[in-house]
């Protein structure tokens, strides 16, 4: 681009953000001069030339001496500039058999595998700190919720465990985009391959890759590995926008089922009795963000032609932004999650009144020969008559429970919450029992 107008010259530059990617732009410069030289491409001196001068402008950006220039537009012509420079006309070599257009593929490929192991681990460091939260409170019982509304009574280390399973399932997503970002873009040249007997196998053994694509319009123009990251972070700052909000809940003075950390809140400016739990609010927020870059990559890609278009460009922030807001956001809840104090006391007296009961109060009656259907009728109708009388279940009569049904007997007022949990004890199911199964179960899968 000719340098007579500045806002287009800045409006085209990528340097700004893709410099973020200069290690990779360089690693895979230094396969593809390796491979050229092995192929008899360029000579092996030149290579050889070339590789140290490629490590040196690394060691300069690191030690922050490199100078990036707006008017080189990228990272690919940032570094090539600076190989002139250092090593002569010789640089001039390194972009045999190769174009921006797979090599800004490439980089971005080498980028998110090098991410997703780190994705992983951190979500794994979460379900660690929801494991050990949820194994402290082992016995605590805490009323299940359908509408927000007190349902059945479950263990809150069987709550804890659900996002658990959440994460499990984010984790999977984030290993099934490994497999198809682990293609090896390099040798596709600007759109229809390169006039060169190349070893695209070599390059791959030397990236790392595990194969090398398979048509070069597809490999220099799909971004689908960038999308599939992005729609991965969505559902995982989905889940954690999810626990957030319980979190937010749960620590109100309206519950008070926990206290969150210190460090995880804030104190009121004006309202000295505040504790804010800003670090669930953010991560909420945050949220929208990382749906964000979801919705802009989609709309980028949508339509566009094969086969390299500049809007590709387009993909990097976006992904830059869903790796840090998703890393920051899982490393602070792992951290927030640890410090939460469950208040039993609190938990135990929502749960004063046993209307949670009702269910099993309707499967007592079953249990005794009568229809659920007809049951749960009988036992509205006993609900609705308690509540009238403004007492339990538990404070009824044997006389009241009889005008809604001869079938109920004495063992009636053996129905307490935590026989109502320990009676779940389906697979899958909230009794002390499954959970933990599913305890040591999650522990075997942080582990893996
Ligand atoms: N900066 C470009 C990008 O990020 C690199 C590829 C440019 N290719 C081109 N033909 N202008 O997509």
């Amino acid at each position: 681009m000719k340098d007579s107008d500045k806002a287009a010259q800045e409006y085209v530059a990528s340097i700004p953000f893709d410099r973020r990617l200069y290690r990779q732009d360089i690693e895979g410069s230094i396969a593809h001069a390796r491979m050229l030289a092995k192929q008899d491409i360029i000579a092996g001196s030149d290579a050889d030339t070339i590789v140290a001068g490629l490590y040196s402008i690394r060691d300069e950006i690191e030690q922050g001496k490199f100078q990036f220039k707006t008017e080189l537009e990228d990272i690919h012509m940032n570094i090539e500039s600076a190989l002139f420079e250092k090593i002569g006309d010789v640089a001039g070599k390194l972009h045999t058999a190769r174009s921006r257009n797979d090599q800004i593929a490439l980089d971005l490929r080498l980028f998110v595998k090098e991410e997703i192991p780190k994705t992983i681990d951190k979500i794994k460091a979460l379900q660690a700190a929801l494991v050990e939260v949820a194994e402290e409170n082992k016995t605590v019982i805490m009323p299940g919720y359908t509408h927000l509304q007190q349902a059945q009574p479950v263990l809150l280390a069987h709550h804890l465990l659900a996002y658990f399973q959440m994460l499990q399932r984010d984790r999977e997503r984030f290993e099934d985009c490994m497999g198809r970002a682990d293609v090896l873009p390099l040798g596709s040249g600007a759109l229809a391959g390169v006039p060169y007997p190349l070893d695209r196998e070599f390059v791959a053994r030397e990236l790392g890759f595990k194969v090398v694509s398979t048509n070069s319009l597809d490999a220099v123009s799909d971004r689908d590995f960038v999308i599939e990251y992005e729609a991965a972070a969505a559902i995982t700052m989905m889940h954690l926008s999810r626990l957030a909000e319980e979190l937010v809940l749960w620590s109100s003075s309206e519950f008070g089922f926990i206290e969150i950390g210190e460090a995880y809140t804030t104190g009121s400016s004006i309202m000295p009795q505040k504790k804010n739990p800003d670090v669930a609010e953010l991560a909420r927020g945050k949220t929208g963000r990382v749906y964000g870059h979801l919705v802009g990559m989609l709309t980028t890609m949508k339509s566009l032609p094969l086969a390299y278009n500049r809007d590709l460009q387009e993909d990097k922030e976006g992904l830059f932004d869903t790796v840090d807001t998703l890393h920051s956001s899982l490393e602070v809840f792992a951290g927030m999650v640890r410090t939460i104090k469950v208040n039993a006391d609190r938990i135990a007296q929502a749960m004063k009144t046993d209307y949670m009961l009702a269910t099993d109060l309707a499967d007592y009656l079953v249990k005794k020969g009568m229809p659920f259907r007809e049951a749960h009728g009988v036992v509205a109708g006993l609900s609705e008559y308690a509540l009238s009388k403004g007492k339990n279940f538990g404070e009824l009569g044997m006389d009241e429970y009889h005008r809604f049904s001869p079938l109920f007997g004495e063992n009636v007022y053996e129905i307490t919450v935590e026989s109502s949990v320990a009676a779940r004890n389906v697979a899958g199911g909230t009794s002390p029992q499954q959970v933990e199964t599913a305890l040591k179960e999650a522990k075997r899968l942080i582990k893996e």
